[in-house]
């Protein structure tokens, strides 16, 4: 078959003359202010300029789209390369693929991870994962939470502002303040867990600056955290065993999150953080309360082939669903600790049989004869 791949590239060598880049590479600045100057390394800084500045923080690079299209390649398909850029709908027009093997994280807007399957939507021309439809409602926070509750999947409690506020409606802190629609732990920093109205207002006003959104404000869950990958359609999504993010690894004046600092700085290759473990050390009782919260959220948000979750338990052991990823992070290398490939070999999966597998459940959803 011809099949088309939609994605996006880092741009590495524009971004280290960003300004966010700059200030990082000061080793001073950092966005949240609140990275003390001793976890500053100059060698990681060098290293890894192009993952730490956020702006780019949801697009691939080269490693993992060439990873991808041999994978695709293996099964016996060409590959049409197709850039996600304004030039996309054009591209895709003229190269008609059977087929699009979808990873475009978007250009820019709250819904630019719907315009590749829209244009797709438009042109006929079947695609893996989500509709837009639901590739947008993932995307916003707030909209994702408010179908997850009407279908009574367990997510914390929330509300979202772009102005300052008098204090957590419910007066319950610490509070967690994130952009609405971002990924990758954009915008997500230590001084995101917030303990008074000072410190929640500081960050809706960050947001605001930084990110040009509204903020969502959260329920604060302080128990253990998972994230968990599922793959299929209709009575056949599976769940692939729990990935458990260990954060006590963490520094001990960090708050227990998987913000950007750790998930894309000091979890490197080279200074890999004991942070995962697969599958997560849970008696059986809690890995079933995961999966079946995870296998009714894929239903209620009307997933198609794969996505990841991200579950956080409470004081007291409950799983709440904090956040669903219709198009996964895949980096290829076992080193990257990239979720999702990483449950996948788990259960005897390997990259490529990863992205053949995804490929395949498209081909048959459509209906396509090979
Ligand atoms: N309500 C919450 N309570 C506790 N921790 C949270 C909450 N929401 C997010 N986090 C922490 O922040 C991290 C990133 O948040 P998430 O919503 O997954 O953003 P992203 O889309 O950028 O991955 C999570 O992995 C978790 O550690
Ligand atoms: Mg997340």
């Amino acid at each position: 078959m011809r099949v088309g791949f939609t994605y996006n590239i880092k741009k590495e060598t524009e971004q280290v003359s960003e300004g966010q880049d700059q200030k990082v590479q000061n080793g001073k600045n950092f966005p949240g202010n609140s990275v003390p100057g001793n976890y500053i390394d100059e060698n990681l800084i060098s290293n890894y300029s192009h993952r730490i500045s956020d702006v780019y923080a949801e697009w691939d690079d080269e490693e993992t789209i060439s990873a991808v299209e041999n994978a695709i390649k293996k099964a016996g398909h060409d590959v049409i390369r197709i850039e996600a850029d304004e030039n996309a709908f054009e591209k895709l027009r003229a190269a008609r693929p059977d087929i699009v093997f979808n990873m475009a994280e978007g250009f820019g807007g709250a819904s630019r991870e719907s315009h590749i399957p829209a244009m797709l939507e438009m042109l006929n021309i079947p695609y893996t994962a989500s509709d837009p439809i639901t590739i947008g409602n993932c995307h916003d926070k707030s909209r994702c939470k408010e179908i997850l509750t009407y279908y009574g999947v367990p997510n914390p409690g929330f509300f979202i502002t772009d102005t300052h506020v008098n204090g957590y409606p419910k007066v319950k802190y610490p509070a967690f303040v994130k952009p609405l629609h971002e990924g990758s732990s954009k915008g997500i920093y230590n001084s995101s867990v917030v303990n008074n109205k000072e410190e929640l207002n500081r960050e809706i006003t960050r947001i605001k600056e930084n990110y040009n959104q509204h903020s969502i404000i959260e329920d604060f869950l302080d128990g253990q955290e998972f994230t968990v990958a599922l793959i299929g359609n209709g009575e056949n999504v599976q769940v692939l065993p729990i990935v458990g993010i260990n954060l006590d690894c963490l520094p001990a004046d960090f708050p227990k999150i998987y913000s950007y600092e750790v998930k894309w700085y000091f979890d490197t290759r080279e200074n890999k953080l004991d942070i995962f473990s697969c599958p997560a050390k849970i008696s059986e009782k809690l890995t079933r309360k995961i999966e079946d919260i995870c296998k009714r959220a894929y239903h209620a948000l009307r997933i198609r082939d794969w996505a990841r979750m991200d579950v956080r338990c409470d004081s007291n052991n409950e799983p709440y669903i904090i956040e669903i990823n219709p198009l996964p992070g895949i980096l290829p290398n076992p080193d990257d600790n990239s979720c999702f490939p990483k449950a996948a070999r788990e259960v005897g999966m390997n990259y490529d049989a990863l992205i053949q597998k995804v490929l395949n459940l498209a081909i048959e959803r459509y209906g396509i004869k090979k």
